[in-house]
Formats: C-alpha cells, sequence, structure tokens
C-alpha cells in the first residue's frame, strides 16, 4: 500500500503508443491496474490507448480487461476494483506515422485532461517498433505536443528497448532525438532494473557494512552472471528475436547492467545522477579477456533437445524464424572491470533462451582461505565423500524464489575436523508477507513520479554498445555461425571452456525448491 512519499505529486495523463501489441496487454496494463488497485495512481490520471487499428473506448476496456484478468498478479479483481480502474481508460485511434492524426490526438487528449480537471503533464510510452520511435515524436513536435522548459506542465516519453541495434544506430537515434527533446524528457527502460532484488543489490552492499569491504580483487576470485531462460520462441516472439539475438535482446541491456550494480563504487549520494555516473565508469572500465574475440566471447543456438522430458524444436523450426538463421540464441563471454577495485578478477557473463531452467542470479566467488587445514566432505545423511574445498559464495537470486545466500563451511559434527559446505540462506517469501511488486509497477510509477534513477542514460547505453558492437561485427563477418547446443542443456560445448580452461566452472543453479 502507498505512503504519502510514494505518490505522485502531479497528476499526468499516460498515452500508450503502440496499445494494441504484446507489452501493453502482458506488462503494462496490468502494472498500471496494481498501482491504482494499491493506491498510487491518482484516479485523475488517464490511461490513454493510442494505435492505428479502429475500436471504441468500451472496446479497449473490455479487451484490456481480459488482459488484466490474465497477466495480473492479483488473482481475483473484483468488480468494483474494475470498474474503478476502467472508468479512466480511453483509446485514441491513429497511425502514429501520420502527421495529420496528430491534431485530432492532441484535441481529444486534451478534452480527456479538461474533463479529469489535470494540466498537459504527459507521459507517452513507446510500446512500439523502435522504427516508429523518431517518426512519433517528429509528429509530436510538429504538432507543438512537446513542451519547452518554461513551459508550466511537462512531457516525459518512456522508450523501450531496444534502443538502437548498435553503437552507430543508437548515436544516431540520441542525436536525432536530442533536436527535439531534452535528456530529461528520455526515460530509456530497461525492466530489470524495475526488478525489487535488482534494486537490493545495491541496498545491499551499501547497507551493510561487512560485505562491501570484501567486494574487490583481494578477497574475490571471480563472478558469475547468468540469465537463463528455459523458454524458446513461445507465442510468436521469433519474428523479433530473429532479428536481435541474445546479445541485443538481454546481454547488451539486462547482463551488463547487472554487472554495473555489482561492480560499481557506491555512489557519494543515492541520486540519479550519481549513480548513473558509477555505473558509467563501471562500461568504461570494461575489458575483453583475450586478444582474439573467439577467445572470450561465444555464441550458440539451440538445435532439438529435450525439456522436462519433452522434445523441444531447434530454433530454426521455431514458429516466424528463418529455416536458415544466423541468430544467436546464447551468449556467453568472460570480461574485465580494469580499475583498482576489480583488476585481475574475471567475469563471466551467460545468457540464453531453451536453457534447462529460468534463473537469473550474481554468484561473487570468493578466494580459497590461504590454507586448507581440513577436509571437505559432502554427506548424504550417513555416507559422506571427500570433496574439494568450496570457497565462499555470495549469490543473488534474482528469479524466481528472489534470494540471497552465502556458501560457508561449517564443522561437520562429529569425532573429526572436517569442513561440510552449507548455505546461509535469506528468501524473501519467509521475510516479508507482501508480494514483491512486478517491475513495470515500480518504473512506471517512477516516470510519473519524475524518477529517472532506475532508467539508463544516454552515455550509459552507448557505453555498452561500444563494448559489444565489436563482437557483434566479428560474428557477423566471420561466417563460422553459432555453435549448436541442445534445448535444455547449459550452451554449447565449447562456451564451457571459458571457465575450464581457467579451472573454474559455471554454477549449476540449484532449482526452485
Ligand atoms: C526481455 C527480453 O527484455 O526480457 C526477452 O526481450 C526476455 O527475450 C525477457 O524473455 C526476460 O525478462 P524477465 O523479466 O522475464 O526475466
Amino acid at each position: 500500500m502507498s505512503n504519502a512519499s510514494d505518490l505522485i505529486k502531479e497528476p499526468a495523463s499516460l498515452l500508450i503508443f503502440g496499445a494494441s501489441g504484446d507489452l501493453t496487454a502482458r506488462k503494462l496494463m496490468p502494472a498500471l491496474f496494481q498501482l491504482s488497485r494499491d493506491g498510487f495512481l491518482p484516479q485523475s490520471c488517464p490511461i490513454i490507448g493510442v494505435a492505428r487499428r479502429t475500436k471504441t473506448d468500451d472496446e479497449f476496456r473490455a479487451e484490456m480487461k481480459q488482459a488484466v484478468n490474465e497477466f495480473s498478479r492479483t488473482d481475483h479483481i473484483t468488480d468494483d476494483e474494475w470498474a474503478t480502474f476502467s472508468a479512466r481508460l480511453y483509446y485514441i485511434e491513429t497511425d502514429i506515422t501520420q502527421q495529420a492524426d496528430y491534431e485530432n490526438l492532441k484535441q481529444h487528449v486534451r478534452e480527456i485532461e479538461v474533463e479529469a480537471d489535470i494540466k498537459p503533464n504527459r507521459v507517452v510510452y513507446m510500446a512500439t517498433a523502435p522504427k516508429l520511435f523518431l517518426p512519433a515524436i517528429e509528429n509530436m513536435s510538429a504538432e507543438g505536443m512537446i513542451p519547452g522548459r518554461d513551459d508550466d506542465h511537462w512531457l516525459r516519453i518512456v522508450f523501450e528497448k531496444p534502443f538502437g541495434t548498435d553503437l552507430k544506430s543508437a548515436q544516431e537515434l540520441t542525436a536525432h532525438l536530442s533536436r527535439l527533446l531534452t535528456e530529461d524528457q528520455i526515460y530509456r527502460i530497461d525492466h530489470y532494473l524495475g526488478k525489487e532484488t535488482v534494486q537490493n543489490i545495491l541496498l545491499f552492499r551499501c547497507g551493510n557494512a561487512i560485505f562491501e569491504p570484501l567486494l574487490n580483487r583481494n578477497h574475490v576470485d571471480h563472478i558469475q552472471i547468468t540469465v537463463a531462460e528455459d523458454q524458446g520462441m513461445e507465442r510468436g516472439r521469433g519474428a523479433l528475436y530473429d532479428a536481435s539475438g541474445a546479445m541485443r535482446d538481454v546481454l547488451q541491456n539486462h547482463v551488463l547492467q547487472l554487472l554495473c550494480l555489482i561492480a560499481m563504487e557506491p555512489p557519494a549520494l543515492f541520486r540519479a545522477n550519481d549513480i548513473r555516473d558509477e555505473k558509467l565508469k563501471v562500461l568504461q572500465a570494461l575489458k575483453p579477456a583475450g586478444t582474439e574475440i573467439d577467445e572470450w566471447a561465444f555464441r550458440g543456438q539451440y538445435v532439438a533437445g529435450t525439456h522436462q522430458g519433452e522434445s523441444t524444436l531447434p530454433y530454426r523450426e521455431e514458429d516466424r524464424v528463418g529455416d536458415q538463421s544466423e541468430t544467436e540464441t546464447y551468449v556467453s563471454m568472460k570480461v574485465n572491470v580494469d580499475n583498482w577495485r576489480w583488476a585481475g578478477v574475471p567475469f563471466y557473463l551467460r545468457t540464453g533462451k531453451r536453457l534447462p531452467q529460468r534463473v537469473t542470479e550474481i554468484a561473487v566467488q570468493f578466494k580459497h582461505p590461504p590454507l586448507n587445514l581440513f577436509t571437505t566432505v559432502e554427506c548424504d545423511g550417513d555416507m559422506c565423500q571427500m570433496v574439494e574445498a568450496q570457497p565462499n559464495t555470495l549469490i543473488f537470486r534474482i528469479q524466481p524464489k528472489e534470494s540471497i545466500s552465502l556458501r560457508v563451511g561449517t564443522k561437520r559434527p562429529g569425532m573429526q575436523y572436517q569442513i561440510h559446505p552449507v548455505m546461509m540462506d535469506f528468501e524473501y517469501e519467509d521475510s516479508f508477507t507482501f508480494e514483491l511488486p512486478e517491475a513495470y509497477e515500480r518504473l512506471l510509477l517512477d516516470v510519473l513520479r519524475g524518477d529517472s534513477t532506475l532508467f539508463t542514460r544516454s552515455d550509459e547505453l552507448e557505453a555498452a554498445w561500444q563494448f559489444v558492437t565489436p563482437v557483434l561485427e566479428h560474428w557477423q563477418n566471420d561466417g563460422s555461425g553459432p555453435l549448436p547446443y541442445a534445448g535444455g542443456s547449459w550452451g554449447p560445448d565449447k562456451a564451457m571452456e571459458l571457465m575450464t580452461n581457467d579451472g573454474r566452472e559455471w554454477r549449476v543453479p540449484s532449482p526452485p525448491k
């Protein structure tokens, strides 16, 4: 439930461009419904769907009701709750590529705002194909819908990813947009930053005295970041995915943001720009961990396999994927963060589709104790076997079953001095009774409150593209194609060598209990 400090100070209307799309139905509308239900969204904030198809407000409301029922985290939505929420939903038919449609859009939005008795403060959410970003903003500008600094009302535009497809295109998009918008009007979303457990990385580091002094090259052996998904190309996702691949879809944004949060220096103040300055420094310090790209970056594509006993299709036979597609569905890489804190500590990153389970985690593996005085055993009941000494590992489990765990060695009770590795676990569901909010709830509320802390700044975005673009170019030109891996496996064998060649191993994340 909301506190006074959480609330939106100035009501605004929220326009969703691309309101007929999947994102609106699956993520945006359920999040807005939840915000409204939990008292975060003033009743005077209209939500206006904008898209090309012809439909009435009531038809739009009916579609959104179905979507919210299907995708909301609230199990049972009462008629009253729906009536309260849907009273603020509107639909305006607009071809956002056609300048002529904007006069009607502007006028109609204003009528809704007058009716709600609010100023023309607006959030425009670009839930559209990226190629429509620029035409939409140009058309809004031509119609006088972009307020200047001296106006008494504001506009904030949220851009869904991908923001560009490489360094050059991201820079061009930023340059074009900056002719029409100021940076503080632009909110580039990376929904990972809205996840409760992702925000907790920084709070855990800076809100406890005992861990932060250990997070550096003196104590840490290496860090592994995994964003694994067991899903393939269900629900026609192949069409979009085939044009991007794992690097652009997840590594360039979600994985690098996780890396920033675990590697950055604590900011002097917990303010948007201080945090983003520190993240930027991490991205600028990113260096390949090898001379040749093929030594430190691997890509794979899944072939037929099995998942939970069911056979799975090869990527190339998935719905809306080219049968000769060379798109990577898996990426792993070893990178360095060349600064005083992290010099010499490798960061191993991996992400992929059709892996054995859906799991996102950061594992910080500490160095072994300087001297091994004891034998280490792992026991199942009374049956124990000697194993290699296990280093301490701090694991941030971002999803599912959000938790933070620390592996420590403890004496196995008995007549001998034997170490047994055990886990100290904090699980959200044991300590907090309330459900974790969805990422989009937090992010939509932040845009309405004008807080850009959890959004990506243009220099951060460009630094991330700068790092991955040479790899993408190399893959595009080298002609070798992605390495095959069986659906339901942890990726191509060759990619495992990234770790085994260093005498290390990828963690096998424990499946949810
Ligand atoms: C999106 C990617 O950004 O993140 C998808 O485009 C991916 O391909 C999704 O499935 C994963 O998000 P989450 O929140 O389910 O981990």
